[in-house]
């Protein structure tokens, strides 16, 4: 059998406590777990541009054959990104950009697609008339200027629709409800908020509840994650109205790191595909998913029980050699 060469792989996260980056990490995980023997070095920048950076020159200097980086803002990081790149070690950038296109694969969905398909579903929604708020994620990272760019132009193109107010909620829960705070009047009056994520959406909403605000305001958000405190969560239980579905691509980056390092082709820029899910679609998302998570679950039983036998086969060669010696 030929022997596989043994890689060492370093992802640095920007930020790794909340739920779609868990999920990321998971992915990659269950990935990796499918190529044995890989080295795999994780280190998550919480939230810290600068940390960030030295986080990504203690990898180079623990000799990574390659790096998968998540930038916390793009141009902060852009010079580390390149330098790295230019020394000849492989870097996948993965949903977030950096400023420049010196890197050797991009994973993520379009994020541009994604406002605009926001701005899409809430003309629908308002039938092209009212009030809109923005709340954008964190400013200077990719995807809150693409996600605005996209929502921005499709709204310009309906003259019922105002954009009444944009804040930035940093994609965290305090940030978002300290801003809108600070811009009640026209959160209060508007018809209907996007969030540049669910866990912002879920903010919003709070924050409307807290004010008994009218139950007309419309929240949209975007990831549309499975599981306890997601976006198809929250969208069966009513709490907000529609999620863009933001993929995480953790599977696909390892994938295509293992292309890259085993001189295989590939392409440069992967965009994932990405859909408005709303309550006629959350049933079937869930549904998909458990599916998805039980077959999951047997591919781990399946994986303890190879382990288990080659256990057993190794005892019995060892339980061999002993007799045709003695
Ligand atoms: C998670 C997150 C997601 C968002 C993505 C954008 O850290 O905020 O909710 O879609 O990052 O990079």
């Amino acid at each position: 059998k030929k022997q596989e060469k043994k890689f060492t792989i370093g992802f640095s996260q920007c930020v790794g406590s909340d739920l779609w980056r868990e999920t990321m990490l998971e992915e990659m995980k269950m990935e990796l777990s499918l190529r044995s023997g890989t080295n795999f070095i994780y280190k998550d920048a919480n939230n810290s541009s600068k940390k960030q950076i030295e986080q990504v020159e203690e990898l180079v200097d623990n000799h990574i054959d390659l790096l998968i980086i998540s930038p916390n803002e793009a141009s902060p990081l852009t010079d580390i990104v390149e330098k790295v790149y230019n020394k000849g070690i492989p870097v996948i950038v993965l949903d977030r950009k950096t400023s420049s296109s010196q890197y050797t694969a991009y994973v993520g969905a379009g994020n541009y697609q994604v406002g605009k398909m926001a701005g899409q579903y809430i003309t629908k929604l308002l039938k092209g008339n009212g009030k809109v708020v923005e709340i954008l994620g964190l400013p200077g990272s990719s995807p809150a200027m693409e996600r605005d760019k996209g929502f921005s132009e499709e709204l310009s193109k309906s003259p019922g629709i105002k954009l009444a107010a944009q804040v930035y909620g940093n994609w965290v829960a305090r940030s978002t409800l300290q801003e809108l705070e600070k811009n009640k009047e026209k959160i209060l009056q508007s018809d209907a908020i996007f969030a540049h994520n669910d866990v912002m959406a879920a903010s919003a909403k709070d924050f409307l509840r807290h004010h008994k605000a009218s139950e007309h305001i419309k929240v949209i958000g975007v990831d549309a994650l499975p599981g306890p405190g997601g976006g198809l969560q929250l969208i069966s239980e009513g709490k907000i109205s529609a999620s863009v579905l933001y993929p995480t691509g953790g599977k696909e980056a390892i994938s295509i790191a293992f292309k890259v390092l085993n001189k295989e082709p590939f392409s440069k820029e992967n965009i994932l595909q990405s859909l408005v899910i709303d309550s006629s679609l959350v049933q079937l998302m869930k549904l998909q998913w458990a599916k998805v998570s039980s077959q999951q679950r047997d591919i781990e039983r399946q994986q303890t029980m190879l382990s288990d036998q080659l256990e057993i086969y190794d005892n019995q060669k060892l339980v061999l050699n002993f007799i045709v010696i003695t």
